[in-house]
């Protein structure tokens, strides 16, 4: 059964209204209510002075209703006392001084201090409710890269410097430091990446950026370890997750969640959809690569549930059907649990006016409907849960092109996520599952493998996928790839795409980083597009060209090819193109690989598979303000605004 959940602050509300809600929630259908993640200074008031007693009632008023508590750590935000009297556990901005306190997050993940204190409370929190049925474990939220600044973190990242490379030297050749003077002769010379505000990362050496984002993401790691240690020391069988988003500092995901036994998503779709066509992007990309953390179904501890207004002015009120869809769309990524933020709406604090289900008048709505319309629908496929999404295609996600372009955007406009974003909506369009999965996974029992953007360039990997190449599978490679060593610097006295040239069978003479503007080309099968960000001229070896350039001094240059390799093929994009240039792409590469598809469905609808040996479904999602109509699978399928369909085996829709 797909799990339905909310997400509750009882340590927010007068106790006289716990009982009422928790009583709403059961008769609504909820299984699990998600606690605790906040309420440190409740916990642990003054230092070292525990009151447990109202989180045991909590615990037990919700179990008493028959649903399951989800029970986060309180570790993003340590109570005052910690910061007065140990200020080295408060983190330190960019310019390093040490951060104000009063918001959240802003603890040092790698402060002895805080981890002894961070330790304790959760030790005893495990100890204590070991024995409590507790579904699963949320450390801390929303854990960002860390990208502390004080003291602590300088050294730390001295040590890791220091196990990586062993001497300065091997540290300044990597680096390149003799560039502006900046070779090391000392260790304690290099410090966390600090800038005054005039200052930005693009002045440093991208060789210590580098290397300091993957420290980053790193600590991040080691911290997220240190916290399962500590739960599992008190229940081996415990489940332990973290609820990941997309902040400014992103870790290496597939690092942090190794030691967690299931990924998890904070899921907030756009509640206003982009009027422009060609700007909209689904949020399916999203939930794709949350799959792929673990390559396993996943939870979302915060679905959707009214209108945003943290940090910013209210967004719109959510559009009818709009939670339901949204919500029915991640699971038709996989999600198996949903727990909507948040039961009710704050009355205190920054998120006041970030709605939750019910809004200050504690009256059921058009949003409370909904869910309740939807946890019906969940109720007749009890067996949803038991499937999941198998894929032919594979997307490779490495954090090393994330850190890389952060320092060193390539052209106005060109971004890694970008680009992953367009080969991955016309696979959605196509209706063709894709798995986005780390690098260094094996994609051996794929088909057909894309590999966007490889700025920086690993040897094994190209080789790995030579291998996969001559052995009969397809390969699609993307402009700024072969560009840079494992380093960050330059790849020199080769012509691009370097490693990738054998297996793409093209070289490039001339790059234009054309930024914002738009050009065109014209595919040799047929048909015009236009392009942006990037233009690489091929000239082509082995490959046959497949799109030449129309404009400038380029004109008639091809921009896409494809290669004979082994018994594989190797495609090779050039440039970033409209929507439409990867829907004709990929339809020609699962044409050729007889894959199936389903050609006719219109712009801004999608579909995936979620399926067991014994059982299919189909989703259809309309991610429009539109309603929609088209063929698929033998059927007329007319779809409201933001609604999903589902279809199964036997032709039943749900
Ligand atoms: C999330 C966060 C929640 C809440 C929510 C508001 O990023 O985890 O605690 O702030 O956003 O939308």
């Amino acid at each position: 059964m797909i799990i339905t959940g909310v997400d509750y602050y009882p340590e927010q509300w007068d106790r006289s209204m716990w009982e009422d809600d928790i009583r709403r929630m059961s008769d609504l259908g909820i299984r699990t209510v998600r606690i605790g993640e906040f309420a440190w200074c409740r916990l642990e008031p003054e230092e070292g002075q525990f009151e447990f007693g109202w989180l045991d009632d909590a615990i037990e008023l919700i179990e008493r209703y028959g649903m399951k508590v989800i029970l986060g750590t309180p570790t993003n935000c340590p109570p005052l006392w910690m910061f007065q009297n140990y200020p080295d556990t408060l983190q330190c901005d960019r310019d390093g001084t040490r951060t104000k306190t009063g918001i959240r997050g802003h603890r040092c993940m790698n402060s002895p201090t805080f981890r002894k204190y961070a330790g304790r409370i959760v030790a005893l929190m495990a100890e204590r409710y070991a024995d409590n049925g507790i579904y699963a474990w949320q450390i801390d939220n929303e854990l960002e890269s860390n990208h502390c600044t004080c003291e602590y973190c300088a050294a730390s990242f001295r040590k890791w410097l220091q196990d990586k490379y062993g001497t300065l030297d091997h540290l300044n050749r990597a680096w390149g430091n003799v560039v502006w003077s900046g070779e090391v002769s000392d260790w304690n010379q290099i410090n966390a990446f600090m800038t005054a505000a005039v200052n930005r990362a693009d002045w440093f050496n991208p060789g210590y950026m580098l290397d300091y984002e993957r420290f980053c993401a790193a600590s991040t790691t080691d911290y997220v370890h240190f916290q399962c240690d500590i739960i599992r020391k008190y229940i081996p069988s415990a489940v332990i997750t973290t609820n990941s988003c997309f902040g400014s500092n992103l870790p290496d995901f597939h690092q942090e969640f190794e030691p967690l036994d299931v990924a998890s998503y904070d899921n907030y779709p756009p509640a206003v959809i982009p009027a422009n066509p060609e700007k909209f992007y689904s949020n399916a990309f999203a939930l794709d690569f949350v799959r792929g953390f673990k390559q396993k179904n996943f939870w979302v501890l915060e679905q959707l549930g009214g209108p945003m207004g943290c940090w910013s002015p209210i967004t719109p009120q959510l559009e009818p059907g709009m939670l339901e869809g949204y919500a029915m769309q991640a699971v038709a990524h996989g999600a198996d649990l949903l727990s909507f933020f948040r039961w009710r709406t704050a009355s205190t604090g920054a998120e006041m006016f970030c709605y939750g289900l019910l809004d200050h008048d504690n009256q059921p709505n058009s949003r409370t409907e909904e869910l309740k319309h939807l946890i019906h629908r969940l109720e007749l496929v009890p067996n949803l849960s038991e499937t999941s999404l198998t894929s032919k295609v594979a997307m490779l996600y490495s954090a090393d092109q994330e850190f890389s372009f952060k320092t060193q955007a390539q052209s106005e406009g060109f971004a890694y996520w970008t680009q992953m974003r367009l080969f991955h909506e016309a696979c959605m369009n196509l209706g063709v599952n894709i798995d986005i999965i780390p690098q260094s996974h094996s994609y051996e029992d794929y088909e057909v493998v894309i590999v966007p953007t490889q700025f920086v360039t690993d040897k094994d990997s190209v080789k790995r996928l030579e291998q996969f190449a001559q052995q009969g599978g397809t390969v699609i490679v993307t402009n700024r790839s072969g560009v840079k060593d494992e380093h960050g610097n330059c790849i020199i006295n080769e012509s691009l795409p370097t490693l990738f040239r054998k297996m793409c069978g093209c070289y490039i003479n001339g790059t234009d980083a054309i930024g914002p503007r738009y050009q065109r080309i014209r595919s040799l099968h047929g048909g015009v597009f236009s392009i942006t960000s990037w233009c690489d001229m091929l000239v082509c070896e082995t490959a046959e060209p497949m799109a030449v350039y129309l404009d400038r001094f380029y004109a008639g240059t091809p921009a896409l090819s494809v290669n004979q390799f082994g018994k594989g093929t190797v495609y090779y994009v050039g440039t970033v193109g409209e929507k439409a240039l990867y829907r004709s792409l990929l339809l020609e590469v699962f044409h050729q690989r007889k894959m199936n598809v389903i050609e006719n469905l219109p712009d801004g609808v999608e579909s995936t598979v979620r399926s067991a040996e014994d059982m299919q479904f189909r989703f259809f999602f309309n991610n429009t303000l539109e309603g929609k109509s088209f063929f698929a699978e033998g059927k007329r399928v007319s779809m409201q605004a933001l609604e999903m369909k589902v279809l199964t085996r036997s032709g039943q829709w749900i």
